[in-house]
C-alpha cells in the first residue's frame, strides 16, 4: 500500500495542476466518415495494425477508408469486427444502377486479406459461357443462371453495350470466386467486359435492385500480432483508446483522446476508498473521482472536486 500511495503522490507533486483539456487532437482517430475504427484497421500509419497501415487509409479529404491493391484503390463500406470481414465497392465495378467495363480487381498476397464468400456474376463474356475456363476448369455455375437472368433486366446493361434483355449465355455466375496467381480476378484473360458482385440477395433473388453490391473480404486478425498485444488494445479500446504502435520497432501504444499517447490505457477510474486514502495522504481536496491516465505523459486528472 506504501509504494502505492507514494506511487499515487509522485504523480500528483511531479505534473502540472490538474485540468481537463478536450483536444480534438488525436492522432489516431476512432473514426473514418462513418466507419468505427478498432484494431486492427487504424486512420493512417502508427495507428491500428502496421499489416494493414500500407494497405488501409482514411483518405484525408474525402473522409473514406480505403484500401489500396496493385490494381487499384476501392472505398470500404462495411466493417463487421465480429466476423473479421469487411466490404469494399469497387468504383468500376457494375451494378444494377450502372454497368460498365471493369479493370481486373486485385489482393496483395503480402496483405492480411482474402476473397470471402460473394456472388460473382462476369458480364459481357465471349458465350456461350460454359466453355469459359480457368487452367482448364469450367468457371460457371450454371445452376444460378437465373442471377444472370435478372441483372440483365436492369436498363443499365446498355452500358456494357450489350442490348436490353441480351441473351444471358454471355452472363456467367462464378461462385466461389478464385483469384489467379497474380491474385487477380482476370477479367481480360476471360475475355469479359465487366462484373458485379452480391454480398447478399436479401432475399429478393428476381430483383437485381434490392441486391447488396460489393466485394465481402475477410481479413486475418492476430496471425502475426501477439496476444499480448491483443490483450493490452483491449483495455486500450474499453479506456477510450485507440490501438495503434510506434514505427521503427512498431511497439504497442494506445492514443488518447486528449493527445498524447501511453503504452497501456487511457485512463482507469479509481475505487472510492483509493481516492480516500489519496486525499488523507496529499491534502489535496477529494475530487468525486480521479481519471488517472499513465504512460509515457503520466497524468492524474481531477473531475468534479
Ligand atoms: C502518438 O502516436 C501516433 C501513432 O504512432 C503518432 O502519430 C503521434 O505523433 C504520437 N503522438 C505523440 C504525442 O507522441
Amino acid at each position: 500500500m506504501a509504494i502505492l500511495f507514494s506511487f499515487f503522490t509522485f504523480l500528483l507533486l511531479s505534473l502540472s495542476p490538474p485540468q481537463r483539456t478536450l483536444a480534438g487532437d488525436q492522432s489516431c482517430r476512432p473514426t473514418c466518415g462513418s466507419l468505427k475504427l478498432k484494431y486492427p484497421f487504424g486512420s493512417g500509419c502508427g495507428c491500428g495494425s502496421p499489416r494493414f497501415h500500407p494497405y488501409v487509409t482514411c483518405e484525408p479529404t474525402s473522409n473514406q477508408l480505403t484500401l489500396t491493391t496493385h490494381t487499384g484503390s476501392y472505398p470500404i463500406t462495411s466493417i463487421s469486427y465480429a466476423t473479421s470481414t469487411l466490404t469494399i465497392t469497387p468504383p468500376y465495378m457494375s451494378t444494377c444502377n450502372s454497368m460498365q467495363q471493369s479493370p481486373n480487381l486485385g489482393l496483395d498476397w503480402t496483405s492480411p486479406f482474402q476473397l470471402g464468400p460473394s456472388t460473382f456474376l462476369l458480364l459481357s463474356c465471349p458465350s456461350p459461357t460454359c466453355s469459359l475456363a480457368i487452367n482448364g476448369s469450367p468457371v460457371c455455375d450454371s445452376s444460378s443462371s437465373h442471377l444472370c437472368d435478372s441483372i440483365y433486366t436492369c436498363p443499365s446493361v446498355t452500358g456494357l453495350v450489350l442490348p436490353m434483355f441480351p441473351p444471358s449465355n454471355s452472363c456467367c455466375v462464378y461462385s466461389p470466386a478464385n483469384f489467379n496467381s497474380k491474385g487477380e480476378l482476370d477479367l481480360r484473360s476471360l475475355k469479359c467486359e465487366g462484373y458485379t458482385s452480391i454480398v447478399s440477395l436479401q432475399d429478393y433473388p428476381t430483383d437485381p435492385n434490392q441486391w447488396q453490391y460489393g466485394v465481402l473480404l475477410k481479413y486475418e486478425k492476430g496471425a502475426f500480432d501477439s496476444y499480448d498485444i491483443d490483450n493490452k488494445c483491449n483495455a486500450c479500446e474499453e479506456s477510450g483508446g485507440v490501438c495503434g504502435y510506434a514505427p521503427p520497432g512498431n511497439s504497442f501504444i494506445c492514443a488518447c483522446d486528449i493527445g498524447y499517447n501511453t503504452t497501456t490505457q487511457c485512463r482507469v477510474w479509481m475505487s472510492p476508498g483509493t481516492a480516500d486514502a489519496l486525499h488523507a495522504r496529499t491534502g489535496i481536496a477529494k475530487p468525486r473521482q480521479f481519471l488517472l491516465f499513465i504512460g509515457e505523459y503520466a497524468k492524474v486528472i481531477c473531475l468534479s472536486a
